[in-house]
């Protein structure tokens, strides 16, 4: 149980119709969690399992192909007593999804920040747009100045200058910080960062990271970044969900998983292999391994090096191992019990 969440869901679904196909897929399958205030959660899971198609549906910004079609979720900003539901009782969309977003309790730095910025518009006039949001009361010159302090946080040298650019005049990491400085303009109190240092060198990833992660913490935000990078989870996570297959497989305290005693396999496996990428020992991309479709059992069984009998037959029980750590296997719980 986490106490005191800012963000709670219960038992979502999201379904895709993929192009050219007339019956919706099922991509997020009955995903359960809570996100405590003010923390820093990482979402991590392989290409393909959901982590951003789960985040954006609460948000309300997937595409039209998409769908929620079960499950609830509540933007808890004062407490369980402020309750605001942000999908209805089937998982419907409560409000307008990008309203929602620009009214100031959600941000979202995007996997590229083209998919953020305006090509045809200043980074200035864009940052500006958002600073309106939070700030619509205040003078011309108030809110000028302010969007110069956001440039100014996200670390951008000569804020004035860069104000005058368009995002095609920006490095990649100079871009992705502009993007930051959009979505935080509205002073959101929740953030989603995903994937936010895709495509960028090693030396900036670093950089962006440590400056959500600072950013976040001066300013009270809540964050969840969704990373394939453990060695960012390492650092900077407070809490862990690891999703596979449109399923949470395991969710919890970031020291219930390194090293990791009662992890769940595939937990085990990302982490085996997330370090032989980075020793040179393998030579495949995350999601590279692709397991048939199954529709009775544990969706990992493929790949599990402990299936047992029951594996094969039921969905493994999402049960609580230790203080707020959710593991979803057969082998954890029996280990645990
Ligand atoms: N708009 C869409 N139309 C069709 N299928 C989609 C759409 N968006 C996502 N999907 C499918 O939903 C599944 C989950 O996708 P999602 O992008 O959430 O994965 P992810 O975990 O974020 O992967 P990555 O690490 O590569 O970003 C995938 O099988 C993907 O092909
Ligand atoms: S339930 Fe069984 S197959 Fe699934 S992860 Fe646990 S041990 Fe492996
Ligand atoms: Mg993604």
């Amino acid at each position: 149980m986490v106490s005191d969440p800012i963000l709670r869901a219960e038992d979502v679904w999201v379904r895709v119709t993929p192009r050219g196909a007339t019956e919706p897929v099922a991509v997020v399958r009955g995903a359960s969690f809570s996100i405590p205030r003010g923390s820093q959660t990482c979402v991590v899971g392989e290409s393909g399992s959901g982590k951003t198609i789960l985040m954006r549906s609460i948000l309300g910004i997937s595409s039209a192909r998409s769908g929620v079609t079960g499950g609830q979720a509540w933007f808890q900003p004062g407490g369980a007593s402020q309750a605001r539901a942000v999908l209805g009782p089937s998982g419907r969309r409560r409000r307008r999804p990008l309203a929602r977003l620009r009214k100031g309790w959600a941000g979202y730095v995007f996997q590229h920040p083209q998919e953020a910025l305006d090509p045809f518009r200043t980074v200035g006039a864009q940052v500006l747009d958002s600073v309106r949001v939070a700030r619509g009361g205040e003078s011309r010159e108030a809110q000028q100045a302010k969007m110069l302090e956001w440039l100014d946080a996200v670390r951008l040298p000569d804020p004035r200058g860069v104000a005058r650019l368009h995002p095609h005049e920006l490095s990649g990491g100079m871009a992705q910080r502009a993007a930051i400085a959009t979505a935080l303009g509205t002073e959101p109190e929740f953030l989603v960062a995903d994937e936010p240092t895709t495509g960028l060198d090693w030396s900036v990833r670093r950089e962006i990271v440590e400056l959500l992660g600072a950013l976040c913490r001066e300013r009270g935000m809540t964050l969840v970044l969704i990373s394939h990078d453990f060695q960012v989870v390492e650092r900077m996570a407070e809490r862990v969900i690891v999703m596979y297959r449109g399923e949470l497989l395991e969710d919890g305290p970031r020291k219930r998983f390194f090293p990791g005693p009662g992890r769940h396999p595939y937990t085990a496996e990302l982490q085996t292999r997330v370090r032989d990428l980075e020793e040179g020992r393998a030579g495949t991309g995350q999601g590279a391994i692709v397991a048939p479709e199954r529709t009775e059992g544990c969706r990992f069984v493929h790949r599990c090096p402990q299936v047992v009998h029951a594996c094969k037959t039921g969905m493994p029980p999402d049960v609580v191992v230790n203080n707020g750590h959710r593991v979803r296997c057969h082998v954890v719980h029996r280990k645990d019990a």
